[in-house]
């Protein structure tokens, strides 16, 4: 085994386990709250896998005194969730309901009295439906709305809240909602895709001095990206690094080059030129969203294959983000996606730890003195109960540490990570794929609600427990 596997990780190193609003709470017509895109969106026959919706979800609402207990039992030093809009602002404008902000302030306070340090994310994809109808993301407006609300749970939370993330993977929310159409509000406009992207960069950049307004100034504010690490099919051949460049402007620039250096990068707009003029983007736009960053938060599950086009399709092709006849790649029709070789989890997705390296790596040189986290890795499986109900998922457990690994060895190549959190808790709503595909590190029974950890919880808690990563196979 070599030293890194066994090396201890920092005692202030954030051991922590994700989750989102509407994957979890259910209660969605409960205190005031209304309807959000994902609401709609799961109602709407045909969008999601056997129609499942979050109504019930896993009862978070309800069982969270019980649900940090389980954390705390397993000894995760961190948890990641989100505030759902629609419970806090039910039109997505004006006055906040203080029954919503209520459950959030239960829920720090329960995290704080176990020693659990909280992570706030602002918007993790459920926007109130008040807003879509009034244009959604493409819309500009939507941004100023997002200021207002991160405000309001600034001031309610900010008090004892430290870990601030504007937005969870704008990437989905721009792309599979607006331009694929497999995530809510399931439109298919490309161009339009472009512009909700923009608007996205100015609502992190216009909450993060909102919360900054009313925040004490060591609370670290810090939005999360599913940066792809995209690889080419031929290493050498120049027109599939050409096809590199454009996912990669698509994927990552589309996002970081405004947010961490203030500008679009050129080759984005040139290739998206045949969509739109960027004419959306007004006169100090680009210094509102170009903030300053106390942290960035990384998700991470798989890389991205692609190629040239070619007539002959060099391999089965998916760029791992659900079945649409509408690309989430707009003015990328002539690249090709492919599959990684190797094992895949249950959503068809390579493991491939060495991309989270290769990605964590990228921001620390990008980004000198950025302090990073994983804000999401994670694999699902099939998981069952054995006949004595326990739940094993050994599968999961080498996901994790390879994923461990990779982080660790990250740091020592010099990476400041401050902390990882695994995607996710439980069992939950698993967007368009409705309840089928499992998540968790808790196993969570839908037909009763119960909770079981499994193998891979009680392994990762020993992990958070001690700093070092245990030895496969010593669930
Ligand atoms: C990420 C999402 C998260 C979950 C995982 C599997 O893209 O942020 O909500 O769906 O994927």
């Amino acid at each position: 085994m070599s030293d890194l596997m066994t090396a201890a990780f920092p005692p202030s190193f954030l051991w922590g386990a994700a989750t989102s609003a509407y994957q979890i709470e259910g209660a969605v017509r409960e205190d005031g709250r209304t309807p959000s895109i994902w609401d709609t969106f799961s109602h709407t026959p045909g969008k999601t896998a056997g129609g499942d919706s979050g109504d019930i979800a896993v009862d978070h609402y309800h069982r969270f005194r019980d649900d940090v207990a389980l954390m705390a039992d397993l000894g995760l030093t961190a948890y990641r969730f989100s505030v759902s809009w629609s419970r806090v602002q039910p039109t997505g404008r004006g006055p906040a309901v203080q029954v919503g902000l209520d459950f959030y302030r239960r829920l720090v306070d329960e995290l704080l009295s176990k020693g659990i340090k909280p992570a706030v994310t602002l918007y993790h994809w459920d926007l109130p439906q008040e807003l879509e109808d009034a244009g959604g993301w493409p819309e500009r407006d939507t941004a100023h709305r997002f200021a207002e609300y991160a405000q309001i749970v600034g001031e309610a939370l900010g008090d004892r809240v430290e870990h601030w993330i504007t937005l969870n993977e704008p990437w989905c929310s721009a792309f599979l909602g607006y331009a694929s159409g497999v995530h809510a509000p399931g439109r298919t406009d490309p161009a339009a895709s472009l512009k909700a992207a923009h608007h996205l960069n100015l609502a992190h950049g216009l909450g993060a001095s909102a919360l900054r307004s009313v925040m004490p100034a060591r609370n670290e504010v810090a939005l999360s990206l599913n940066s792809s690490v995209v690889r080419p099919l031929s290493p050498g051949n120049a027109e599939d690094l050409a096809a590199v460049r454009k996912i990669d402007d698509l994927a990552n620039g589309v996002f970081h080059g405004p947010i961490l250096k203030g500008a679009y990068p050129q080759t984005l707009l040139a290739a998206t030129s045949s969509l739109t003029d960027w004419s959306f983007v007004l006169d100090g736009d680009l210094r509102s969203i170009n903030q300053p960053l106390d942290a960035l938060g990384l998700n991470y599950y798989t890389p991205t294959l692609v190629s040239a086009a070619d007539a002959e399709p060099r391999g089965p092709r998916s760029d791992g983000h659900g079945a649409s006849a509408h690309s989430p790649w707009p003015g990328a029709d002539d690249v090709a996606f492919h599959q990684t070789p190797g094992e895949r989890t249950e959503m068809g997705w390579t493991i491939d730890p060495t991309g989270l390296h290769e990605l964590i790596m990228r921001y620390a040189e990008e980004a000198p003195g950025l302090p990073l986290y994983v804000t999401e890795n994670g694999a699902a499986y099939d998981d069952k109960p054995d006949a004595d109900g326990r739940v094993h998922d050994p599968e999961r457990i080498a996901y994790l540490h390879g994923h461990l690994c990779a982080v660790r060895r990250a740091m020592a190549d010099g990476a400041d990570v401050r902390g990882y959190y695994l995607w996710s808790l439980l069992d939950n709503f698993e967007w368009a794929y409705g309840y089928e595909k499992r998540f968790g590190a808790v196993y969570v029974d839908y037909a009763t609600l119960a909770r079981t950890p499994k193998s891979s919880a009680i392994w990762y808690g020993r992990a958070a427990r001690t700093g070092t990563l245990p030895e496969v196979g010593t669930a």
